[in-house]
């Protein structure tokens, strides 16, 4: 098994190199790199982050690594070549920007590759591998280790070239959560390097559930001296957008900004909730009082309370009753 995942790890790491010498190389390498300095990318930066092209035919990883049958298997195990129904092999990322995702010890684990001027989803990432688990990866981790070994704060961004972007302007503590909502694992690892977590996420719904969903998978990590706060941009906006037309200070101007988890918690709920009358009240303590229950730290759950007590209107005593009932009921 571990000689497999040295040959596994040994192979990506071929194929990222392999990605960055076409960027240098391949007859469309002019378009994919014009395309990077349109993205307002260094060739610095791009070294950096390892960033290659796929080009466009079907064969050139297959051909350059999967000369045997034993190789062509390892390479459809690691999703970087397709087999259809008829037993032909194929790459599985063509005519893309390469992004090599590293785990936390710097191995190359998975891709994402995102389309310069072709059809298809604008971002295609590897698939679940016995290497790659995207719910324990955060593109930049280890980036953000090499830089600094406990930085003040972590941003956690959407995508791959808000990483690139922010880093290339010196902010060095920005990773992304892969697809997926950011997971307990992924924030516990977080939380192990730094003592501030700030979710920066567009405005937009699919933004805000990726906010509420990581500040629920934070909950039980909410610790004394812990802390995590929340940064909407707005409409159109993204860090990688907004570093590149306004820069670096403006960015962190607005992450200086963000709101604290204990305001978020309450506005999120209020959107959806108006506690003026006795049924949002009552919906309001159902929503929350779970949530708050699993708050980490003694110190955060009483702040909670304290405010959603305000909030129904009843005293901070009164509450700990209605909050209490139903596990005697229980029992
Ligand atoms: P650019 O357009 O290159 O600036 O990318 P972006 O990161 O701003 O894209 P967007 O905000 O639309 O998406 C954020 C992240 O979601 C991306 O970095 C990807 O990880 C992921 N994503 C976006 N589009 C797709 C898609 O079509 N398929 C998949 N699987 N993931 C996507
Ligand atoms: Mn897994
Ligand atoms: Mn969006
Ligand atoms: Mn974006
Ligand atoms: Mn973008």
């Amino acid at each position: 098994r571990q000689q497999q995942q040295r040959q596994d790890s040994e192979l990506m790491s071929q194929c990222a190199r392999y990605y960055q010498h076409q960027l240098k190389h391949h007859a469309q390498a002019e378009k994919a790199i014009s395309y990077l300095k349109k993205r307002g990318l260094t060739g610095e930066i791009v070294k950096k982050f390892q960033i290659g092209y796929a080009g466009d035919e079907w064969d050139g990883v297959l051909n350059t690594f999967g000369r045997s049958g034993q190789q062509r298997q390892q390479l459809v195990d690691l999703k970087l070549v397709n087999r259809n129904d008829n037993g032909r092999h194929y790459d599985f990322f063509r005519d893309r920007i390469m992004f090599p995702i590293h785990d936390r010890r710097g191995r190359v684990v998975g891709f994402g590759g995102r389309v310069i001027d072709s059809d298809g989803p604008k971002y295609l990432n590897s698939p679940e591998t016995r290497l790659f688990h995207k719910g324990h990866e955060l593109y930049g981790f280890w980036h953000l280790q090499q830089q600094r070994k406990r930085p003040e704060q972590v941003v956690i961004v959407e995508g791959y070239m808000d990483v690139v972007s922010l880093a290339q302007a010196g902010i060095d503590y920005a990773v992304a959560s892969l697809g997926t909502a950011t997971t307990t694992e992924q924030l516990q690892r977080l939380f192990r390097t730094t003592s501030t977590v700030v979710c920066c996420y567009d405005g937009d719904r699919a933004g805000r559930d990726a906010a509420w969903r990581a500040l629920e998978n934070a909950l039980p990590l909410l610790k004394d001296g812990v802390d995590m706060r929340f940064l909407f941009l707005a409409d159109g906006e993204d860090p990688d957008s907004l570093v590149q037309s306004k820069g670096a200070e403006a960015f962190e101007q607005q992450l200086a900004q963000a709101t604290s988890f204990i305001d978020y918690f309450f506005e999120h709920l209020l959107a959806d909730i108006d506690p003026s009358n006795d049924a949002g009240r009552s919906q309001l303590l159902s929503e929350a009082k779970p949530r708050i229950e699993k708050v980490a730290s003694d110190f955060y759950r009483e702040s909670l309370m304290e405010k959603l007590a305000n909030l129904l209107r009843r005293d901070r005593s009164q509450l700990e009753r209605y909050v209490d009932k139903p596990k005697q009921q229980r029992m």
